[in-house]
């Protein structure tokens, strides 16, 4: 009888389902003020090459096909390895779970591709995996990554949430020159890798293409 009332009641009926929806909420929410997404020991924030990759990421959408999320269930640590935890994201602004896999979980790929392998997935998926449905990033080899603006997003997390990163990350333009041969450096470490003679050329002359920074940053998901 108190369902008929309640339906019947448009003021209170909506009142009841705002209170089971905040509930479901503050079961979500909660937690991280119980300090659940603390960073694990002996975790490092993501270099400026990493970040500058992930920056790619989030513009090209990979996002939307791939989630960033293993859950606990048998089929899914035996495909992609142990699940994850909330404070593998601690210094993740934003993190990157994703809703949907049309492609594979992508949280610990860089314990299982390499970047050759990489370098010519993204330039064509479907020839190193038949019938894939992925398209192919071939931009990424000619664009430029923005590796200034990620020195800066890691001077801003810095500042605001305290994210160790060290006394190098200023945010002043000497402080970006001084450090930027260190973003170089790991590029060309990558670039080594690679047999793209273009990339591999603008590398040296202390340009990084889209695809250095990608696949540092898939590289560093682990
Ligand atoms: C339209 C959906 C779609 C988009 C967008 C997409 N992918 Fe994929 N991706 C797939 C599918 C489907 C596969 C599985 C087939 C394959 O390996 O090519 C895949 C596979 C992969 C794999 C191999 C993973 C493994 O475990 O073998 C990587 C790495 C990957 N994608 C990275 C990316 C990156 C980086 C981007 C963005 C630049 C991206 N994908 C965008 C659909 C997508």
């Amino acid at each position: 009888m108190f369902f008929h009332w309640l339906e019947k009641n448009p003021f209170f009926f909506a009142s009841a389902v705002s209170i089971v929806i905040s509930f479901a909420g503050l079961i979500e929410i909660v937690p991280n003020f119980a300090k659940a997404a603390q960073p694990l020991v002996d975790m490092k924030p993501r270099s400026v090459l990493e970040l500058a990759g992930k920056d790619v990421y989030m513009k090209d959408n990979c996002n939307t096909c791939h989630s960033q999320l293993i859950r606990p269930f048998k089929s899914e640590t035996d495909r992609y390895g142990d699940y994850s935890l909330s404070g593998e994201y601690a210094y993740d602004r934003p993190f990157l779970w994703g809703s949907k896999r049309t492609g594979p979980d992508l949280h610990r790929v860089g314990n299982y591709r390499t970047t050759d392998w990489h370098e010519n997935h993204m330039l064509n998926p479907a020839l190193i995996v038949p019938g894939s449905i992925m398209p192919a990033y071939k931009h990424q080899f000619t664009n430029l990554a923005d590796i200034e603006t990620a020195y800066a997003e890691a001077v801003t997390v810095k500042n605001i949430f305290h994210t160790p990163y060290g006394d190098e990350f200023q945010g002043t333009r000497a402080a970006w020159e001084a450090y930027k041969p260190t973003v170089l450096a790991e590029a060309a470490a990558i670039a080594a890798d690679m047999k793209n003679q273009d990339v591999k050329d603008a590398v040296a002359k202390g340009e990084v293409p889209e695809i250095v920074a990608l696949i540092a940053y898939l590289n560093s998901l682990k």
